[in-house]
């Protein structure tokens, strides 16, 4: 009896160090997706003197990381400008120069992750709650580079993500614009909730999210973008349509994988 308690305790062992190691081994090679992807953007389209703008998300640490090297090495002068809180909390840990719209409106290029990327180079983004100021952010940048690992790369949007397309609401509109949404294109809108937080998700801007889990995969996004930015309350939607010129993929060998909206 107490032989067969210890064998079952053993392959309980086993099989736990084998799912963590499994596991693990995914996540590093996600890291190094991001890693190569990001480095692969700083270093081709960072140049000095120029403005440049930071995304926010995970993928970004790593280009900002490369920036700060290079800016180290190389002695650039390169102005950057944040989407987000956590952006902007990149550039000063690197001890970058932090720049606004309003000294600098004309940004050279930015360089931003993704939740999604379509086979027309249509974008979700969202996920970490900064849509808002990353599309000013884009609308403002002669260039906008995506940045992502492997598993954003879709043929359709919904394909692999399935955490549906973020919209930024005024919180008293949140529940009306739920609905319009529904009526509109169908699908399910919920409000997000904050994990460390009662409640729902407050953005950087004092707004709420919420996230559309659309069914019809072959929507005409660039109407569904419109439409949706129409509805009074809604002060932006997670869906990039022709802002992006290029996107690497960091694949899990580590090499990169570039599509440029021409070779669609
Ligand atoms: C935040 C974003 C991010 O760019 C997107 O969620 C991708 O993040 P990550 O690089 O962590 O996968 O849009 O609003």
């Amino acid at each position: 009896m107490i032989l067969n308690d210890i064998i079952v305790t053993l392959v309980k062992y086993q099989v736990t160090v084998s799912s963590v190691r499994f596991s693990t081994k995914i996540n590093m090679s996600l890291e190094k997706a991001k890693q190569v992807a990001a480095y692969k953007a700083v270093d081709k389209f960072v140049t000095n003197n120029s403005v440049f703008g930071v995304g926010s998300g995970s993928t970004v640490v790593y280009a900002v990381q490369r920036l700060a090297e290079r800016v180290k090495t190389e002695k650039l002068k390169v102005t950057c400008i944040p989407t987000s809180f956590q952006a902007k909390q990149l550039i000063l840990k690197h001890n970058l120069i932090l720049g606004e719209l309003d000294t600098n409106p004309r940004i050279d290029v930015t360089i931003d992750g993704a939740d999604e990327v379509d086979a027309n180079m249509i974008l979700i983004k969202g996920g970490g709650g900064c849509l808002l100021q990353e599309k000013i952010v884009a609308s403002c940048s002669k260039k906008n580079i995506v940045i992502a690992d492997y598993t954003k790369d879709s043929s359709k949007l919904g394909d692999r993500y399935k955490k549906g397309i973020p919209v930024e609401v005024i919180p008293m509109a949140y529940v009306p614009i739920r609905n319009k949404i529904v009526d509109l294109f169908g699908g399910e809108v919920k409000l997000r909730s904050a994990v460390a937080k009662a409640g729902p998700v407050v953005t950087d801007n004092g707004n709420f999210i919420l996230d559309w889990m659309f069914t019809n995969q072959d929507l005409d996004w660039d109407h569904v973008n419109k439409t949706i930015k129409m509805i009074p309350g809604v002060v932006e939607i997670g869906l990039f349509v022709n802002m992006c010129a290029i996107a690497y993929f960091g694949q899990p060998e580590g090499n990169v994988v570039e599509r440029s909206a021409a070779s669609n």
